[in-house]
């Protein structure tokens, strides 16, 4: 009797040791931690390195494949997007090397564990050939997973435009695709803005979705490219505060010098109803910036005229992805130059004392990937990006994280909170 008891405290104390894992003083939790990438096409799991798909009865003659023509190099497997609705979770692994199997997945969080879940293709396996390359996705009011397909086969020395760049939605509900737009060729600036295009957001009012409005920002040739679902119409936007700032490069990630000249990153939107803000940065600058959507949405003429400089959030501020969480004004950044995350009240003036690390974490919010608010509820996906390019992701350790956080657990006792 003791030993089967003895037997089953161990079981479920090795069950437990990583349920609840916590960063920031307790004010994040791990939701899924992965060391590599592996997937689910229908049942049947790749969880190491696979030369082909296997299907059943099939058989294949011993043959040495060339990296390229290989189904899946799991190393190569980096996820850079993350989406959460409902019980989904939306992946995304863009195709900057060989051997993806998937660049648009999902996790199902009522059947997925917590460490290494495995990916599956969204919608079904069958569409994995329908998407070259994702970097994030976008969900809005209207029931829709909003995406970019590069068309970009990125990989070093052997870049290759598949297809045209373009817009497509998926209603997460029926799980059919909506529609799929190119870009209209006029918007590209030149063969590297395809694999710009790293971020959207989705301007729609939930009782007009066909009206909805898209600001996919351009970080390579520096541009925002807005797309009117209701005109099935595409127009760029240039100006000199999308490009990254001189003054702000050579920041350092894992002890990576980061040389990157990212431009436009990212666009976050103020509350619907009124007048409506995009509040805007460059990967690569420490300032942040604001235009009315109204200006995007009429053509973007007025933009030097309208734009704002809202001002300086201070030295190591460089960020990613920022989301605004309306009910409190608070903008939150994923601040990759000091592997946290920061926050600013914007009903206060944009200088550095308004600002706020409020995580930090030198492992766990290694590059923080992608940022996203659901409710109350602030989440970010992590995936050490320098270190995958500048040396070696250790593959027996976690290297991809997925947290979740409370915004006013976050922001409590900080500049940030009223
Ligand atoms: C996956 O399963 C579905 C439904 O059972 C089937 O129709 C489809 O052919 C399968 N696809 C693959 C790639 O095995
Ligand atoms: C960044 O590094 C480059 C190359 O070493 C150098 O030329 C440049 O002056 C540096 N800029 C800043 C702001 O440190």
């Amino acid at each position: 009797m003791f030993k089967i008891n003895y037997v089953l405290l161990i079981f479920v104390l090795s069950n437990c040791v990583n349920c609840n894992v916590y960063i920031g003083n307790g004010k994040m939790k791990q939701l899924y931690a992965w060391k590599q990438l592996g997937y689910d096409f229908n049942g049947t799991k790749y969880i190491k390195d696979a030369d082909r798909i296997r299907s059943p009865g099939a058989i294949h003659f011993v043959q040495e494949l060339g990296d390229s023509e290989k189904f899946f190099i799991q190393y190569n497997n980096v996820p850079t997007g993350i989406k959460f609705v409902g019980d989904l979770l939306f992946l995304t692994v863009p195709r900057r090397r060989f051997g993806i199997p998937s660049t648009l997945n999902y996790i199902d969080r009522r059947h997925s564990k917590k460490l290494d879940p495995l990916l599956k293709p969204y919608p079904n396996p069958e569409a994995v050939s329908s998407l070259t390359s994702v970097y994030r996705t976008a969900i809005d009011s209207c029931a829709r997973l909003w995406m970019v397909d590069t068309g970009l086969l990125e990989v070093p020395g052997a870049r290759r435009q598949v297809k045209p760049p373009a817009i497509l939605a998926y209603n997460w509900l029926t799980h059919k695709l909506d529609f799929r737009y190119e870009l209209d060729p006029k918007v590209l600036v030149n063969e590297r803005t395809p694999g710009g295009l790293t971020s959207l957001t989705i301007d729609v009012e939930p009782t007009a979705c066909g009206e909805a409005h898209a600001y996919i920002t351009d970080l390579a040739t520096n541009g925002l490219i807005v797309f009117s679902l209701g005109a099935r119409a595409f127009w760029r936007i240039d100006h000199p505060s999308f490009v990254h700032g001189e003054k702000a490069l050579n920041f350092t990630v894992a002890g990576n010098v980061i040389s990157w000249k990212d431009g436009l990153f990212s666009i976050a939107l103020s509350d619907v109803g009124g007048k409506r803000l995009a509040y805007y940065h460059p990967m690569v600058s420490t300032h942040e910036y604001a235009i009315d959507t109204a200006v995007l949405k009429n053509g973007g003429a007025d933009f030097d005229k309208e734009y704002k400089v809202l001002g300086s959030r201070g030295p190591l501020s460089q960020s990613g992805i920022h989301s605004h969480h309306a009910a409190s004004s608070v903008l939150f950044y994923a601040n990759v130059a000091r592997d946290g995350i920061v926050c600013w009240n914007t009903k206060k003036p944009l200088v550095e004392e308004n600002v706020a690390l409020i995580v930090q974490d030198r492992e766990k919010l290694l590059y923080i990937t992608d940022l996203a608010i659901r409710q109350n509820e602030l989440y970010v996906l992590v995936n050490k990006m320098p270190v995958f390019v500048f040396s070696m992701l250790n593959k027996e350790e976690y290297n991809f994280f997925m947290h979740s956080g409370q915004v006013y657990d976050l922001i409590k006792g900080t500049v940030c909170d009223n």
